[in-house]
């Protein structure tokens, strides 16, 4: 009996959930305030890194900035400042797990506790997996993935005991389906996208945690370096264009401040999660085909051997 009362609360806490989800994708849900949060974010010097940062800080929040490129992290620090916004920065390789707890108490002793964590930081190798050194194959999995482990441990107890935070995990759709010549970076983001959900659950399943939030962010290819070369089919290339670092992170922060558990941007991404689960394997390498996604590295792979062979060559100077 008791079974069966709990199996009808759950069917209208699932109706409940679905219509909730609708309304909030047809009205704009209410964004919470940052004002004053403590917000830290991984690979601030870099491409979306740097724009969170903007955008935090004119949410009014104060900011933690870490990198391992002290130059990049500094310009993100001077552009925040000229927004008015108090910012602390730090040079950290994360992929290095001593280094992730050592700077964390630095934080915790210099600045304050954490209560907004954007882990964003990554790297991919963009070799072929047989001829990638085995050192890059494992900073891809550090970064990407080992890193949310000590960035959790290490700034959740004090988001706990105030029950009060926000961890932001910036994956990618090669977190949720996967394509040729980037077994580095699926495996990390996959892992990431499992990281997020087991953490969530985590939280939910706890008792008097329920003002700590989590949020998925899962962008397509953006324009900001990290995959440059990379395309699709030429004739469908408009179609899904590659995204522009701005409109991506401003999407995440609606997601963000609205406590959003996931977002794909674009949201047509969407339905190639929703066919990598329901169709059979075969039916998704025909429309990858089509569509030119099974060799859609090819070109990005092209592209990392040039730029090598220039830095070799001292033609363009090694970032
Ligand atoms: N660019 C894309 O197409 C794309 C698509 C989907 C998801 N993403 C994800 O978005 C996030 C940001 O990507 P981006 O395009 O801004 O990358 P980016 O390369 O422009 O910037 C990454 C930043 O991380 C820093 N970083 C790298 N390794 C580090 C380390 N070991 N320790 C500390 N800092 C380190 C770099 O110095 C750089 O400032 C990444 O997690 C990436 O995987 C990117």
């Amino acid at each position: 009996m008791i079974v069966l009362i709990d199996l009808v609360l759950m069917l209208i806490d699932l109706t409940y959930s679905i219509m909730c989800a609708v309304i909030r994708t047809i009205f704009r849900p209410r964004l919470k305030s940052v004002d004053g949060e403590l917000c830290l974010i991984t690979g601030a010097g870099g491409g979306l890194g740097r724009l969170f940062a903007l955008e935090f800080a004119r949410e009014g929040a104060e900011l933690v900035l870490w990198d391992c490129n002290t130059e990049a992290n500094e310009h993100t620090a001077r552009l925040v400042r000229e927004l008015g916004c108090k910012v602390y920065t730090y040079t950290v390789d994360i992929s290095k797990r001593e280094s992730i707890y050592q700077t964390a108490d630095r934080v915790r002793q210099e600045v304050g506790d954490v209560s907004m964590l954007v882990n964003n930081a990554g790297v991919v190798a963009g070799r072929r997996l047989l001829e990638c050194p085995d050192e890059l194959l494992e900073r891809t999995l550090l970064v990407n993935c080992h890193a949310l482990f000590w960035m959790t441990k290490a700034f959740l107890p004090q988001m706990k005991a105030r029950n009060h935070g926000h961890i932001v995990t910036i994956a990618s759709t090669l977190g949720l389906f996967s394509t040729a010549c980037v077994e580095d970076y699926c495996a990390s983001k996959f892992g990431a996208v499992g990281f997020h959900e087991s953490l969530t659950h985590s939280l939910l399943t706890e008792d008097g945690v329920d003002g700590v939030k989590t949020t998925l962010i899962c962008p397509y290819i953006i324009n900001t370096g990290m995959f440059a070369g990379c395309q699709i089919r030429e004739e469908l290339k408009g179609l899904i264009p590659p995204l522009d670092p701005l409109y991506c992170v401003q999407q995440s922060m609606k997601a963000i401040l609205a406590d959003q558990q996931m977002i794909c941007i674009p949201r047509v991404m969407y339905f190639a999660f929703l066919s990598r689960a329901l169709l059979p394997w075969d039916a998704n390498v025909a429309s990858y085909r089509f569509m030119g996604g099974d060799k859609c590295m090819y070109s990005f792979i092209k592209t990392k051997e040039q730029q090598q062979q220039q830095v070799a060559n001292g033609h363009v100077k090694s970032s």
